[in-house]
C-alpha cells in the first residue's frame, strides 16, 4: 500500500472549494428516476445523460470527483472519448462505486446488509486499471421500532471497513459511506443517537481492518429528523446536531467528510452545509457527494430531450456552484435567483 498516494488522493478529492458529484446510480434506480421524468429506460438514454453531466462546461471549478456505476465507467462519449479519458481531461478524478446494493439481512427483518465482498480483490484491480482512484460503498441502516439492531450495525461497519482495506490496497481511495435513512418518521434526537452509534462501530472496525484514517473519506447522512416526523428541523438544528455527532465520533485523522443528499431538497442540502463551514475550528474538511441535491433539477428540464440539454447543464452547473460556495459559508438565498 503506497499511503502517500492515497493521502494525495484524499487531498485532491477534498480541494478548497469543490465536491463529489454522485451519478453512480444502479440502471434500476436510473431508471425509476428516469420513468419518473418521462426518459425513457434505456442504455443509450442512460448513457446520454452521463455525458450530458460529464461534459457540463466547467463543472470543474466546483467538482473534484464523479462516482460512477459500473455500466459508466465502460461507456464513451458520441464522439467515442471514453468518459474516463473525458473526466481526466477536465482534470476530475474518477470514482466508482463497487457495492453490490443493500439486500435483505438473513434473521433481521426490515434491515440491510451490503453484498460485495466476494471478488472485489480482482474487481477494485480492473477498475484501477481502467484509470479509477477512489471507491465507493454504501451501507444502508433504517431506523423503526426496535431497528437498528446491533448484528445489521456490525456487520456492514465490518463490511465497510473490509472494503476499505481493499481499496487502499489497490491504490483507491474508499468513501466510507454508513447512511442513515432518513424514511420514517423519527426524531432528530434519535436520528442522532443511531448515528452516533454508527459511525462509533464504523471507525472501530476500520481500526480493526487497519485502514488508513488519512487516506479514507466519510460519506455520512446529516443529523436530522425523519421525512414523516411532524416536527421540523431549523437549518441551525441540523448543523448543530450533525457536528456535535461526527466530533464525537471520527477522528481528526480523517481528512474529510462529503455528506450525502439522502432526500433533503436542494436548497437545504446547500444551506446546511454552508452552516457547518460556518463554524470555525473543524478538523476535517466539510463538503458535499451528493446525488439528487445536485442532479435532481437538471434531471428535470432534460426530460430526455436533446433540446432541453444546454438548459439541464446550466442548472446542474448551478448546483454544483451553489454547494461549492456552501464550502467556504458563502452560499445565501440569493444565489438562487442567479440561475
Ligand atoms: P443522495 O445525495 O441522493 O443521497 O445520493 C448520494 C449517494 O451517493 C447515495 O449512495
Amino acid at each position: 500500500m503506497n499511503s502517500n498516494k492515497l493521502i494525495v488522493i484524499a487531498q485532491s478529492l477534498l480541494a478548497s472549494g469543490k465536491g463529489l458529484l454522485a451519478m453512480d446510480e444502479s440502471n434500476s434506480s436510473c431508471n425509476k428516476r428516469f420513468e419518473e421524468y418521462g426518459v425513457p429506460q434505456t442504455q443509450e438514454a442512460r448513457r446520454s445523460y452521463r455525458e450530458l453531466i460529464l461534459t457540463t462546461k466547467d463543472l470543474e471549478n466546483f467538482i473534484s470527483g464523479f462516482i460512477l456505476c459500473d455500466e459508466t465507467i465502460h461507456q464513451s462519449a458520441t464522439d467515442g472519448t471514453p468518459f474516463v479519458k473525458l473526466i481526466a481531461e477536465k482534470g476530475i478524478l474518477a470514482g466508482i462505486k463497487v457495492d453490490a446494493g443493500a439486500k435483505d439481512m438473513a434473521a433481521h427483518p426490515g434491515e440491510k446488509i451490503t453484498e460485495g465482498l466476494d471478488g472485489l480483490r480482482d474487481r477494485l484491480a480492473e477498475y484501477f486499471q481502467i484509470g479509477a482512484r477512489f471507491a465507493k460503498w454504501r451501507a444502508v441502516i433504517t431506523i423503526g421500532d426496535n431497528i437498528p439492531s446491533k448484528g445489521c450495525i456490525e456487520a456492514n461497519a465490518d463490511a465497510l471497513a473490509r472494503y476499505a482495506a481493499l481499496c487502499q490496497e489497490a491504490g483507491l481511495v474508499p468513501i466510507i459511506e454508513p447512511e442513515v435513512l432518513m424514511q420514517g418518521n423519527h426524531t432528530l434526537e434519535r436520528c442522532f443517537d443511531v448515528t452516533q452509534e454508527v459511525l462509533r462501530t464504523v471507525f472501530s472496525h476500520l481500526n480493526t481492518q487497519r485502514v488508513l484514517l488519512e487516506g479514507i473519506i466519510l460519506k455520512p447522512n446529516m443529523v436530522l429528523s425523519a421525512k414523516d416526523c411532524p416536527t421540523k428541523d431549523g437549518i441551525d438544528d441540523v448543523a448543530d446536531a450533525t457536528l456535535s455527532c461526527l466530533l464525537r465520533t471520527v477522528p481528526a485523522a480523517v481528512p474529510g467528510i462529503a455528506f450525502l443528499s439522502g432526500g433533503q431538497s436542494f436548497k437545504l442540502a446547500s444551506a446546511r452545509l454552508n452552516e457547518m463551514n460556518l463554524k470555525s475550528k473543524l478538523p476535517w474538511a466539510l463538503t458535499f457527494s451528493y446525488s439528487r441535491a445536485i442532479q435532481l433539477p437538471a434531471l428535470e428540464i432534460w426530460k430526455g430531450e436533446e433540446a432541453n440539454k444546454l438548459a439541464a447543464q446550466k442548472a446542474l452547473y448551478h448546483r454544483a456552484k451553489c454547494n461549492s460556495a456552501a464550502r467556504y459559508g458563502k452560499y445565501n438565498d440569493a444565489m438562487e435567483a442567479e440561475i
